[in-house]
């Protein structure tokens, strides 16, 4: 494609200036602004970042207006279908489809590393009782990095290989434990014969009073959540692992900061806050007066679960959830009036021109609590699911980033505070 010319609005200067376009794969095209500064003086205002590519990758594709998601190319209805986290994680950190005997590898890796040292289980002791699942985690998390510092060279790749490797395998773990924690259990180990989502459940809810049985339609179901959050290229979170990766900093310190972003109810809190949300507008018959609350300008509720920066369509997150949610509460024998709240709740909203016009439609949160709720997983702990199936995304993006020279993350600015004044002593103030 043509270079685009820029002509700038600016009575005071003629200048104009050819920027060359930046094509991907698919998607539409980039203008690369790389020499504005330098050849017409002026630098660029995108405050949440919502027009600016950040990097190149390989990794995830969006097409927001078409409600499309693919990791590494593969369809995520299809993903979600026929494959299993574990090779959607292994898909995303190495480009392709293993093959069986990579997949073997790959998932006696992980599991060879989903034990802790023992010393971390004694940093989550030191956190009181009641201390959020997400302030536990991104705190122990980023200890890590105290405890597997002899393989931190961030410019080799084994390590860079190892370093995320035990991020996957052991963030259930961590998890499993903060959740623990927080019901005044004893600690559980890793059960290294089950698969990944069983060995979680095994871990968050055996006591040792009574043998536990985990149930294959929650495992299945718990499998398919870590494969629609395991990645959703620049979001929020990646964007910092990313922002932090870009100084050189250590994969723990910079899963940490990923961790701590996705705990806003902007982002991965969501979930959390949908469920809040639901309870507090309780019946269906209020449904229509918080949709009111929600277009009120003045007043700061949002429906939360709704809306997103890049699908302007259905999330078809949402859409696979949405039809899980119906099967696990069937398959559990459960019911859950929440279920009936949400589905008129998005019934009302997809209807009002409100939201219609804005595109607002349900995104990944808006039925996932439903279902953690269904599997006994306590609200609290809603984000750190998210965060589980998230961490393969994040390491993945910074594997990426790792490997290819980057330049340090460093936005501008539009200084709009007092220009220069004398300093004044104290008195005369
Ligand atoms: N309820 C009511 N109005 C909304 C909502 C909502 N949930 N979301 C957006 N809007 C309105 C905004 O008020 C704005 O209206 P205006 O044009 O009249 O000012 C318009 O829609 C555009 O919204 P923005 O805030 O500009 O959209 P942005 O892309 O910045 O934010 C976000 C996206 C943060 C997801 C937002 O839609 C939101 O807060 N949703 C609720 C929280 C949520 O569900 N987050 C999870 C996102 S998915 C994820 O992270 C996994």
């Amino acid at each position: 494609m043509a270079d685009k010319k820029l002509t700038l609005n600016d009575p005071e200067s003629d200048k104009t200036l050819d920027l060359p376009i930046i094509s991907g794969t698919q998607g539409d095209p980039t203008l690369d602004i790389g020499n504005l500064h330098k050849k017409l003086g002026y630098f660029t205002f995108d405050p949440g970042y919502g027009m600016t590519a950040s990097c190149k990758s390989e990794i995830t594709f969006i097409d927001g207006e078409a409600g499309i998601l693919r990791y590494r190319g593969y369809p995520i209805e299809q993903l979600a279908e026929h494959s299993s986290f574990l090779e959607v994680a292994y898909t995303l950190v190495y480009g392709d489809l293993p093959t069986s005997d990579q997949f073997t590898r790959f998932e006696r890796d992980i599991t060879y590393h989903t034990m802790v040292h023992e010393k971390l289980n004694t940093f989550i002791q030191g956190f009181h009782y009641d201390a959020h699942p997400m302030a536990i985690l991104s705190g122990v998390v980023g200890s890590m990095a105290a405890f597997y510092h002899d393989k931190l060279d961030v410019n080799d790749a084994e390590q860079r290989e190892l370093a995320a490797k035990r991020l996957i395998a052991k963030m259930p773990t961590i998890a499993a434990a903060a959740f623990r924690h927080s019901m005044g259990w004893p600690s559980a180990f890793p059960r290294n014969s089950l698969p990944y989502a069983d060995r979680f459940l095994h871990m968050m809810f055996s006591v040792p009073a009574e043998p536990y049985e985990v149930n294959p339609v929650a495992a299945k179901a718990l499998d398919l959540l870590f494969i629609l959050h395991a990645d959703h290229e620049q979001n929020a979170s990646t964007s910092t692992v990313r922002l932090v990766g870009s100084t050189g900093a250590n994969p723990y310190a910079c899963v940490a900061a990923g961790i701590a972003a996705l705990w806003g109810p902007a982002h991965g809190g969501a979930n959390e806050a949908v469920l809040s949300m639901l309870n507090q507008i309780g019946s269906v018959k209020n449904v229509a007066e918080f949709v009111k609350r929600a277009k009120d300008k003045d007043d700061p509720f949002r429906l939360m679960g709704f809306g997103h920066r890049v699908y302007k369509n259905y999330d078809p997150r949402a859409t696979i959830i949405r039809k899980q949610c119906h099967e696990v509460l069937s398959e559990l024998g459960q019911q859950d009036e929440l279920l009936d709240l949400a589905m008129e709740l998005e019934r009302i909203a997809l209807e009002d021109d409100y939201f219609v016009e804005r595109k607002l439609y349900p995104n990944v949160d808006f039925y996932s609590g439903i279902i953690y709720k269904a599997l006994g997983i306590p609200s609290s702990m809603f984000t750190p699911m998210f965060a589980i199936g998230r961490t393969v995304g994040w390491v993945s993006q910074w594997l990426e980033q790792s490997s290819t020279p980057t330049r340090i993350g460093r936005p501008r600015q539009v200084y709009t505070g007092a220009t220069e004044r004398d300093y004044a002593p104290i008195k005369n103030r």
